[in-house]
């Protein structure tokens, strides 16, 4: 893996993880507590890193993870999670981002995953790879006590507020449930839980303690906080229901707590939250930003793993400007299940590889990219089927930040 720009990419020891974190900290502003510092390398193991080194220097880094992501449908593909993309600022600009991930890639292809995800932190880095933007949130912020819900909302109940203790056992396992039916959720690893919910050092970050809503179909995690101006309040850290009972019951204890100013939160942009209540506009939407991008390494692999909502004769050219895996394909889909291969028939609909991965969990349409001339397609005909086919049931969200 020798380079001739004056760096070396490799694998990174275990004894490089201080180095590693210090590089980290660095690029992206932050402190990494003890909890990150005990749980990252739980989850993200060192000695999987690849590491660009400068005589015996770390100048860059990234790692991945192995996840199981579920696709629309139900079903599930592996996926290379990449995490923690950093290049030394004293080293920024010189091809090291882009040798590091040749490598990663290259590994990802080499084990057969059809896809790798991302979590960016700028929009315009990342289509050069073929990624997409490939599910959104709403970050919205909601009035205390001000939401009246509507005669219709179902009032089921059975939310009960319960101890770290007990929310270590229940609620993973109503995560478990929740993820393999949402498109982009991941499997979440018990690591990743202690690092960000449960360890001790999170429970004494911030205002108040991580509170615990449990339902037995959802849950919101959540914690208060009084401002200097003597404002109180809730951010929900995360709210997962498995039911519309569930978000409804959820939703109702939330918005009912006293002495809240305000309650903040993120749902995926079709949550029926503003639904509930008798003002819509009290969810009031304070920005919106994609929390997943995607790319698609085996197209059909990626494409046979999902269902679709109706059928589909159509053959798409697909341009990888970054690895070998585009080319035209036919995809034939009966039933919602697909079959997909390389063919040399004239396509249909052209686009790049970033594009289907914006496509991929249903979370972006191909009628608007196709508006904005990111798809190619001259039968309006066809433009309505790829639309309608690869459209989901249910909003494409990221299970765990990565
Ligand atoms: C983003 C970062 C990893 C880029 O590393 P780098 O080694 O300077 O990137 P490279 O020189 O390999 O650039 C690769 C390509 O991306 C482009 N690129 C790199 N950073 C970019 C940026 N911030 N905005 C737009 N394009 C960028 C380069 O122009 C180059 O394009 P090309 O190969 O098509 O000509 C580095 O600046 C960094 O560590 N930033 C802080 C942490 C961060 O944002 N990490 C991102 C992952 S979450």
């Amino acid at each position: 893996m020798a380079s001739t720009t004056g760096f070396t990419v490799r694998s990174a020891r275990a004894d490089e993880r201080d180095e590693i974190f210090r590089l980290s900290e660095l690029s992206f502003g932050m402190r990494m507590g003890p909890a990150e510092r005990e749980y990252v390398p739980k989850v993200f193991r060192t000695e999987r890193a690849l590491v660009a080194v400068d005589g015996d220097r770390i100048v860059g880094h990234a790692n991945d993870l192995v996840m199981t992501v579920t696709v629309p449908g139900g079903g599930s593909v592996q996926a290379s999670g990449v995490t923690s993309v950093v290049v030394a600022p004293t080293h920024r600009r010189r091809g090291i981002l882009r040798a590091i991930y040749t490598e990663l890639h290259a590994r990802s292809e080499a084990a057969g995953l059809p896809l790798t995800i991302f979590t960016a932190s700028e929009g315009t880095i990342y289509g050069r790879f073929g990624y997409g933007p490939s599910a959104v949130v709403d970050e919205i912020s909601v009035r205390g006590r001000a939401a009246q819900f509507r005669s219709t909302t179902p009032d089921p109940g059975g939310v009960e507020v319960v101890s770290l203790a007990e929310a270590k056992i229940r609620v993973p396992q109503i995560y478990d449930r929740w993820r393999r039916l949402v498109p982009a959720a991941q499997a979440k690893p018990e690591a990743r839980w202690q690092q960000r919910v449960f360890a001790p050092a999170v429970q004494q970050e911030g205002g108040s303690p991580l509170f615990f809503l449990v339902h037995p179909d959802g849950y919101a995690i959540l914690r208060r906080a009084w401002s200097s101006e003597g404002k109180n309040t809730a951010t929900v850290h995360e709210l997962r229901a498995i039911t519309p009972e569930a978000h409804a019951a959820l939703w109702r204890v939330v918005l009912s707590l006293d002495l809240v100013d305000t309650i903040e939160a993120e749902i995926s942009p079709h949550d029926p939250l503003p639904w509930l209540v008798t003002d819509p506009r009290l969810v009031r939407v304070t920005g919106r930003h994609d929390t997943l991008w995607t790319r698609v390494m085996d197209v059909p692999a990626a494409l046979t793993a999902r269902t679709y909502q109706r059928d589909l004769d159509v053959v798409v050219s697909i341009e990888d400007p970054f690895r070998a895996a585009g080319g035209s394909f036919a995809l034939r889909v009966r039933d919602g299940v697909a079959e997909c291969e390389r063919t040399d028939r004239a396509p249909d609909a052209e686009f790049g590889i970033d594009v289907l991965g914006s496509l991929y969990f249903g979370a972006h349409r191909a009628r608007v990219l196709a508006a904005a001339n990111r798809i190619q397609v001259k039968d309006p005909a066809q433009l309505r089927a790829l639309d309608e086919a690869f459209a989901a049931d249910r909003d494409a969200e990221l299970g765990w930040f990565f």
